[in-house]
């Protein structure tokens, strides 16, 4: 297992195949430091490769998601100093969008507390969202002077109907858990007591399929959405051959086997078993 002991704005923990991404500076509602935005870079990085990791959960410690970008380290103290500040940019968008956009495992974000302006970038960045039903969401961003930037108010349009987009950008105005599953920003609004183990329930059915496949499918629903029709057709029946080569669950076969053959499971209710596809 790599070691993720030095990180001091962030904490690590892996368990049962998840790995827990955990912002950890509860005393300033886990507020996003430059400090935090470098170590949370190089945490997913390397835990992209930990074998010991076949689920990622973003989240926070101390009972909030994030109070967004640190209003001190990373705006006001980084004035006037625009090489430490684009550093600090470009690591914030990396985490937050460009690793977790096409990481290589499946990503859920749990949310409890308060999730603010430049967190919604990692909540929607992850490919799930698990909230309680009383976590508090808010496009702050129009009440204080800035716009949702970074990628912020891209994230939201894309993930929203225009509408809800539209209000909660503009008019400000914070929301609840359950107003978060209404608008599709999230996939499940859940008493705070069950929020880590409806986490850990879903983390576990993403465990149980094929990762190639899985990865292929998240890549692939992604995709899909900035395509036209004749390209979507193309991209997955190309996506559809390359799944089929080198998969160490040799899915297709085994999944055609274990149902056509041994009838020992039905896709509709669930994976078939890993790790038993015939040697050659
Ligand atoms: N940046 C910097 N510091 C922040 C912060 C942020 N985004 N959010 C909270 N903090 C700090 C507070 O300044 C305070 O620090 P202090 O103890 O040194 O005074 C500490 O965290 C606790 O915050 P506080 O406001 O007392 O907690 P609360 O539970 O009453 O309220 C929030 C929590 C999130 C509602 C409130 O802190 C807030 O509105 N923060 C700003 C959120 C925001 O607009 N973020 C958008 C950035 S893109």
């Amino acid at each position: 297992m790599a070691d993720y002991s030095a990180y001091k704005s962030i904490k690590v923990e892996i368990r049962d195949g998840i790995g827990w991404a955990m912002l950890n500076r509860p005393e300033k509602r886990n507020a996003m430091s430059p400090e935090l935005h470098a170590e949370m870079d190089d945490a997913l990085a390397r835990m992209e490769f930990d074998d010991d990791v076949r689920c990622l959960v973003v989240c926070g410690a101390g009972g909030n998601f994030s109070a967004g970008q640190d209003l001190k380290k990373f705006f006001r103290e980084l004035e006037n100093k625009p090489f430490e500040q684009r550093k600090a940019r470009d690591l914030a968008n990396s985490w937050r969008w460009g690793r977790l956009w096409g990481y290589d495992k499946p990503t859920i974000a749990m949310v409890e507390g308060f999730c603010v302006g430049g967190a919604f970038m990692q909540l929607i960045g992850c490919d799930f969202a698990i909230a309680a039903e009383d976590a508090t969401f808010s496009l702050s961003e129009v009440n204080w002077g800035i716009l949702p930037g970074a990628l912020v108010a891209k994230a939201v349009a894309d993930a929203l109907l225009p509408r809800h987009a539209m209000y909660y950008a503009s008019v400000g105005e914070s929301f609840d858990g359950k107003e978060a599953e209404r608008i599709g920003l999230i996939n499940f609004a859940v008493p705070k007591d069950q929020v880590r183990a409806k986490t850990i329930e879903l983390a576990g059915k993403l465990m149980s399929k094929s990762p190639k496949v899985l990865r292929a499918t998240k890549q692939a629903v992604r995709n899909v959405k900035t395509m036209d029709v004749v390209q979507s057709y193309d991209y997955l029946a190309e996506k559809g051959k390359a799944i089929k080569v080198g998969d160490p669950e040799d899915s297709y076969n085994t999944g055609l086997r274990q149902f056509l053959d041994e009838k020992s499971y039905k896709p509709v209710e669930g994976a078939f078993k890993l790790g038993t596809m015939l040697k050659p």
